[in-house]
């Protein structure tokens, strides 16, 4: 049996133009993210900073635009001062919220120094858990400011002349979570947030901020705790942040793969809240979203309850990647995708060795995990203006989630290059999918491209073979008078791209 969907897809149809942060990451002092991941000194790759050069290589080829940094959950504890100045006479802290030993060996001007290396810039955060405005403001006078203050003359002194301008800013990490260190109420984090975000923005009044939502969708101050922070801060932001995990853990792939549902949700009611406080302020401005934490995240979590604590860098959050999980991944991305209208900023977390797409082994090689393809293709071929997709397909229920479609699917123009890039899932778990799909006001345009990753076993990893879970270029497609007729494979991502 074969399922069929039909899709529609014009040119006018326009959801927005994508904005490439959208295909940011994130790397926390957590784990081997910093230490063995992107910064091994004795490693044979290493450069005179001690960066990793494979390394840099694989996220070159992901084309990361941003990356967030130094946390997560390490940063409500984190004194950026610790972190910059000689190396040798860096403290030894306590991390707290893992329980680890931070060296501080790599700190701010050394990881911008890398993102430059691989050419993204860096979504600063600053710890609004157990320090404050003042803190905050000095970290941006400390990297933005020109010279002739305290803090940037410190800077320049630190072999710094050129201001860092790090434009974008999060003020603080999961703020509604009792985990966090200096966890508070909506109403408290919401007044630190509005008048660190003044003061931040009195420096350098050039930075965009983004202000934490909530840790994820179940939590039981949602979308409360949204509506109270913007209440607050939304005339001093221009972000709220969503994050969310996904796993496995009931192995049910049906349901598994419709968690993208419940993302849109998700984005949807952060969208409603955020224009609730707009029509209540009878604001002008519009608040975006940064989906600045999302990922599967649920591998390691029985491993990392055996960590001896205040390890340094140990393998922490070394979630093991299957094909199963490469998909899901893709469907996520597609879902912010078809909000590009209001999702701005998102961030794979993480990127190395911490639930990340690429993986190292000290003193060994780096390599890329399932999920590292889709990321990738979104990241490479999704530049450009998100299109609606009309799209009938066949639907399923699962345990948690009805009407599923089979097809997930969004499309993306690249008018500069007269690329029309579709990203498609096909959930069926048993039988291809037929798409038959209208693109006639492409006029021309032929299959340039038909990428699949697909695999017969949905547990299947690359860590002891690395081309085990890889993608190919054979998929079947053509294009015909204006229709185009694609074969998705069941369980499959796809990436079809036509031009002329
Ligand atoms: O990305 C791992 C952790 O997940 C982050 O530190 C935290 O913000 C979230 O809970």
């Amino acid at each position: 049996m074969t399922v069929k969907a039909k899709m529609t897809v014009d040119k006018e149809y326009k959801i927005g133009q994508i904005d490439e942060r959208i295909y940011g990451s994130f790397i926390e002092h957590l784990g081997r993210a910093v230490y063995e991941g992107i910064y091994e000194p004795d490693h044979p790759s290493a450069d005179e900073q001690g960066f990793r050069t494979d390394v840099i290589e694989l996220v070159k080829q992901l084309r990361v635009p941003l990356v967030r940094y130094p946390g997560g959950n390490f940063v409500s504890g984190y004194n950026w001062e610790d972190g910059v100045g000689p190396v040798s006479e860096r403290p030894r802290r306590l991390d707290l919220a893992w329980r680890t030993t931070e060296t501080n060996q790599i700190g701010t001007n050394e990881f911008i120094d890398w993102a430059k290396k691989v050419n993204a810039e860096v979504n600063m955060a600053v710890n609004l858990g157990t320090r404050g405005i003042n803190e905050a403001r000095n970290f941006v006078e400390y990297c933005n400011h020109p010279s002739g203050s305290y803090w940037s003359d410190l800077r320049i002194s630190h072999g710094y002349k050129e201001p860092h301008k790090i434009k974008t800013w999060c003020l603080g990490n999961e703020m509604d979570g009792p985990w966090q260190i200096g966890h508070k109420t909506a109403n408290e984090y919401g007044r630190i947030a509005a008048e660190t975000a003044k003061a931040m923005k009195w420096v350098d009044p050039s930075i965009e901020l983004v202000a934490c939502g909530s840790s994820n969708r179940k939590m039981p101050t949602f979308a409360e705790w949204e509506a109270t922070v913007l209440e607050h801060t939304y005339d001093h932001v221009d972000y709220i942040s969503l994050h969310t995990y996904y796993g496995n853990r009931d192995n049910d792939l049906g349901n598994y793969l419709a968690q993208s549902l419940d993302m849109d949700q998700f984005i949807y009611s952060v969208i409603c809240t955020a224009d609730y406080i707009k029509a209540k302020k009878g604001s002008k401005k519009t608040i975006n979203l940064s989906f600045d934490e999302w990922n599967v995240w649920y591998h390691s979590n029985e491993a990392d309850k055996k960590i001896e604590p205040w390890s340094i860098a140990p393998p922490q959050l070394e979630d093991i990647y299957t094909f199963e999980d490469a998909l899901l991944v893709g469907s996520m991305l597609i879902s912010m995708l078809k909000r590009a209208d209001r999702v701005k900023i998102a961030c794979l977390a993480q990127l190395v060795n911490v639930i990340a797409p690429i993986m190292t082994e000290k003193g060994g090689e780096a390599w890329k995990q399932p999920i590292f393809y889709p990321y990738m293709h979104a990241s490479v071929f999704g530049r450009g203006t998100a299109l609606h997709s009309i799209i009938s397909a066949p639907k399923y229920d699962s345990k948690d989630f009805t009407d599923i479609p089979y097809l997930d699917a969004v499309s993306v123009h690249d008018e500069d290059n007269e690329v029309l890039t579709i990203f498609a899932v096909n959930r069926h778990q048993t039988e291809n999918l037929l798409l038959d799909c209208d693109i006639r006001s492409f006029e021309g345009y032929k299959i340039l491209e038909h990428i699949v990753l697909e695999h017969d076993d949905v547990k299947a990893t690359n860590k002891q073979n690395r081309s085990n879970v890889v993608p190919h270029s054979n998929g079947k497609s053509k294009v015909d008078n204006g229709q185009l007729e694609a074969s998705l494979s069941a369980l499959s991502w796809n990436v079809i791209r036509l031009g002329k």
